[in-house]
């Protein structure tokens, strides 16, 4: 195994989307909870839970080596800003992790890269680490343009952060057309783009570097290792898969199988 990727942690986040009740996420944050004890210290695993859930994922995975975050955060710290959940407020729940940039927030609800760099600022200031993700469409790849789009998604986060922000941060890369789709990105098609992310990230600094690069897009149990075994991928943020405990689990494992 190469050293620079023997060094970084895999991580393995899951995002729930706007799936889930209280008794049925009770079922599920159990689960992950129990499962999750087998882990090593070579990888971690968190969910992003809808944010009226943060209470129950504090009493359910608190003590347990699952953290928690959100899927959202506001730009502004307090206010008039009517259904907005500050990054602080996520914070007093003790979140790790919040998602910023996700496609379905770019897509329907106008979020531009400009605005997810405060939020990713709101998120870190808060003590969370941003998840900042970026991605292209499928017709953005086949014009060629996959390279320009997530390169420009990912310099409007870098210019607003300084390098010890920067270094806090997680990046995802997730392709829209990969998203609920069914149709993941090929190890390949990923690597690359995550060695370019990469090389973007060492242009800000060393420790930039390092930040983990997780990958996004119908990640499943069947997948995951491959996807994970790759040089720049340093874990997934999981979607559907990661609203059923034995996927979710298994694609954990998968992370464990390839980090030891
Ligand atoms: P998916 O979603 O795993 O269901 O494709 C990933 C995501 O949107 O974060």
């Amino acid at each position: 195994m190469p050293k620079e990727q023997a060094k970084r942690a895999k991580l393995v986040i899951g995002n729930w989307k706007m799936h889930g009740r209280l008794a049925e996420n009770a079922v599920l944050m159990q689960a992950v909870a129990t499962g999750a004890t087998t882990l090593q210290k070579g990888v971690r695993a968190a969910v992003c839970v809808p944010a009226p859930y943060l209470a129950q994922a504090q009493a359910l995975l608190g003590g347990s080596v699952v953290a928690w975050g959100v899927q959202d955060v506001s730009a502004h710290t307090q206010g008039a800003y009517t259904g907005e959940v500050a990054a602080g407020m996520a914070a007093d729940f003790d979140a790790t992790f919040a998602i910023v940039g996700h496609s379905e927030r770019r897509a329907y609800h106008g979020e531009h890269s400009d605005l997810v760099a405060v939020k990713a600022q709101r998120a870190l200031e808060a003590g969370l680490t941003p998840i900042v993700c970026v991605g292209e469409t499928l017709e953005q790849r086949e014009n060629g343009l996959t390279e320009q789009v997530v390169g420009t998604q990912l310099e409007a986060v870098l210019l607003v952060l300084s390098e010890a922000q920067a270094a806090k941060i997680v990046v995802a890369y997730e392709p829209v057309w990969a998203i609920g789709t069914g149709k993941s990105a090929t190890t390949a098609q990923a690597q690359q783009v995550h060695a370019f992310l990469r090389a973007q990230l060492a242009g800000k600094s060393a420790a930039v570097a390092d930040v983990p690069v997780l990958y996004g897009g119908s990640v499943k149990p069947e997948n995951a290792e491959e996807l994970f075994a790759q040089q720049d991928i340093d874990g997934g943020l999981i979607g559907g898969a990661s609203l059923k405990s034995n996927d979710f689990l298994a694609i954990c494992q998968a992370a464990q199988n390839v980090s030891v």
